[in-house]
Parts: structure tokens; C-alpha cells; sequence
């Protein structure tokens, strides 16, 4: 694990929907909706001045199509930035629908904004809102007004804790218990923006159990937010308690946990 940790499994280049390309559709396919192998290099724009593919894991393509959503949506990235995941919502929901796309950070909301003018020609970057608001209180001022809600949350991302001393420097079990903190408040202000009947995928980049089913155990032990975790099956990772995990030793990308949750009438 950890040195499949260090040795970063290789990205993919997701194609950009909006761009036109001139590579034939199947080039390097990797297996997964809209990517392709990634050979390095940083992506060109075609004549547009839309780049043309995005680099990332290949486990965050599957987190982000997860959420299923369907044309015509209302739809919130609680957080967003830089803007990986908020790319394939926005082109799940085809000619219609609206996205809004939150991070609390001005500088990573700014990258996140840059991202978007990137990959987006005016008329559907017209239907994307960036807010930089704090995602814990998002539920209280808005609630039901969204069908599905991606929250991808700030977590330990042990990825980075094993490669970098400073990052090792700071972590410590009392870290693990604020970002659960947080990410517990983040997930049930989710769960409050979304409709009765709307889902919520709920994932991080975190090994810590604590911090992927401990989070969804204590959403369903305490009961005051009435949600059930719906059965994921992708075709990579494996099932946890009450999501699905991809990890890099065993799938070739991630660490990435997921659960999807439907809001219960
Ligand atoms: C894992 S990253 C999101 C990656 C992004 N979804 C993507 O695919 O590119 C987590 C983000 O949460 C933001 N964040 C942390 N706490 C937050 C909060 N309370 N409200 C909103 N955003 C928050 C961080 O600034 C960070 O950009």
C-alpha cells in the first residue's frame, strides 16, 4: 500500500465533451467513459480556445458518475475546487440543468473559476455558479433546493501524508477527529440541500475508516437525517460496510471511498 501510495497509479486524460477533437474516439481507452491513457504533457485547446482533455485519477471519474445525474438537474458541488469532478456533472446534465460548483478557499474558488473558463464554452459556463461559501451551513440557508449533491470532502489524504515529511509532520489522531467533525456537518448540510427523494455521494481521498463508513455509520446511528446508502458497483474497487473503495495496491487508482445515499421522503 504504501508504495503503491508513492508510485501515484497513472492518470487519465478525460476527454473535454465541449471540445472538438481530432484524435480518433478510442485512442489508448482505458475502460472508462471519456478517457483515454494519459501520455503526459499538458492539454493543447482546439480552435475555441477549449483545452481538450482533463488529467486525473481514474478513480474520480467513477466517483463523480456515480452521482448519476440526469439532464435537466439542479445540481451542488459543496466542494469543488479545482474543478475535476464539477467538469463531468456539468456534462452529465447535457443541454439542460444547472450546476453550482461551491469551495470555501478564495484561492482554490479562483482555480476552480479558471478551470471552468477553460473547459467551457460561454453558453453552458452561463449555467454554472462558483460560490465560496462555507459548505458546513450550505443545507440551513437553502434547503431542498437541489436534486443531487456531490460532496467530496476535505479528509486526511493519506497520499500525501506518506509522500511529503511536512504533511507527516502534521498529522495526528486529533486531525482525523476535526475532519470527521467537519465532514459530518458537511454531509448533513448535504443532505438537507438535497430534495426528499434526491441523492448525495459522499466520498474522499481518505484510508482513515473513520473518516468514509465511520462518517455514514454515525449519519445513520444518531437518525436526525433521514437517508440510506444505496448499493454502488463499479467496475473497479471493492464494497466497504456501506460504500464502495477503489485502492491503489488492488485497483490501479484512488485511495477513493464512496457511498451514495438517497434523501428518504
Ligand atoms: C478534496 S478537495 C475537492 C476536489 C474537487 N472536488 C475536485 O474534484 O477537483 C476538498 C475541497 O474542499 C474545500 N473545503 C474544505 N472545507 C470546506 C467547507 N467547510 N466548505 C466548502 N469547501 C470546503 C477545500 O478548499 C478543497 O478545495
Amino acid at each position: 500500500m504504501r508504495a503503491a501510495l508513492l508510485d501515484r497509479p497513472a492518470p487519465v486524460a478525460r476527454r473535454n465533451g465541449f471540445a472538438a477533437h481530432v484524435h480518433d474516439a478510442g485512442a489508448g481507452a482505458v475502460g472508462i467513459p471519456g478517457c483515454c491513457r494519459y501520455d503526459g504533457g499538458n492539454p493543447d485547446r482546439d480552435e475555441a480556445g477549449l483545452l481538450r482533455y482533463y488529467v486525473l485519477d481514474a478513480a474520480s471519474v467513477w466517483a463523480a458518475l456515480s452521482l448519476d445525474v440526469k439532464a435537466g438537474e439542479r445540481v451542488l458541488d459543496l466542494c469543488a475546487a479545482p474543478g475535476g469532478k464539477a467538469l463531468i456533472l456539468i456534462e452529465s446534465l447535457r443541454a439542460a440543468g444547472e450546476l453550482v460548483a461551491n469551495d470555501r478557499s478564495p484561492t482554490r474558488a479562483q482555480r476552480l473559476r479558471r478551470v471552468l473558463d477553460d473547459y467551457l464554452p460561454p453558453a453552458v459556463r452561463a449555467r454554472v455558479t462558483v460560490t465560496q461559501r462555507d459548505g458546513r451551513r450550505w443545507g440551513v440557508s437553502r434547503p431542498g433546493s437541489c436534486d443531487a449533491v456531490l460532496l467530496d470532502a476535505p479528509c486526511s489524504s493519506e497520499r500525501h501524508v506518506v509522500a511529503a515529511p511536512a504533511e507527516l509532520a502534521k498529522w495526528s489522531p486529533g486531525r482525523v477527529a476535526r475532519l470527521v467533525q467537519d465532514q459530518y456537518a458537511l454531509l448533513t448540510s448535504a443532505l438537507l440541500a438535497v430534495r426528499p427523494g434526491g441523492r448525495v455521494l459522499y466520498c474522499t481521498c481518505a484510508l482513515a475508516p473513520a473518516e468514509n463508513d465511520g462518517v455514514i455509520e454515525r449519519l445513520l446511528e444518531r437518525g436526525r437525517h433521514r437517508a440510506e446508502p444505496r448499493p454502488v458497483e463499479l467496475p473497479v474497487g471493492a464494497p466497504t460496510r456501506y460504500g464502495w473503495q477503489m485502492l491503489p495496491h488492488r485497483d490501479g487508482c484512488g485511495p477513493l471511498y464512496l457511498c451514495r445515499l438517497q434523501k428518504l421522503p
